[in-house]
């Protein structure tokens, strides 16, 4: 399993993880502006997450279904945390699974934000800080 670069090639991919996987889903359009934002896990050539993070903010992490609870989403954020002193995430309140996931990692609970999404869902806004 590697961790690298988004590239063009895998962009059919990661529309079909977010397409199992997200409420909002992102267009071709949208990862090609942001391909050099996005690090990818691959396995025998095959697209199994992904988090795109830029400058602080990650702003996407998402395993495929069938690949959870394996430890890739946590290589990601891992990948990420390497470069940075500091990290934030807003996720959505209702997002019980993704709130428990990056408390474990090291993220603390900065604030809600009301009716943050567009269908009116709050967002829980989490934070991370290198010692
Ligand atoms: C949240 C998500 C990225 C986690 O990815 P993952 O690869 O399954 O997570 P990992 O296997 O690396 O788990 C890391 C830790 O979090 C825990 N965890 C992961 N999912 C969990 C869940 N649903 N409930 C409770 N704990 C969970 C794991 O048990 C593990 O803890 P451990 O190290 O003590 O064993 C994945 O569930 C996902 O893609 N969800 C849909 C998209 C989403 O909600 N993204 C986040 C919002 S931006």
């Amino acid at each position: 399993m590697v961790i690298r670069q988004g590239k063009l090639e895998d962009i059919e991919s990661l529309r079909k993880i977010d397409n199992l996987s997200l409420k909002a889903k992102h267009s071709t359009d949208y990862f090609l502006e942001n391909l050099g934002n996005i690090m990818v896990t691959i396995d025998s050539g095959r697209v199994l997450g992904y988090i795109m993070c830029k400058g602080e903010e990650i702003s996407n992490l998402v395993v495929h279904p069938d690949f959870r609870k394996k430890g890739i989403g946590n290589s990601l954020v891992k990948e990420v945390m390497k470069k940075s002193k500091r990290l934030i995430l807003r996720t959505r309140e209702t997002n019980r699974d993704a709130y428990i996931f990056f408390k474990k990692i090291g993220f603390t609970k900065k604030r809600k934000i009301q009716k943050y999404y567009s269908n009116g869902d709050n967002a829980i806004e989490m934070e991370f800080k290198k010692q």
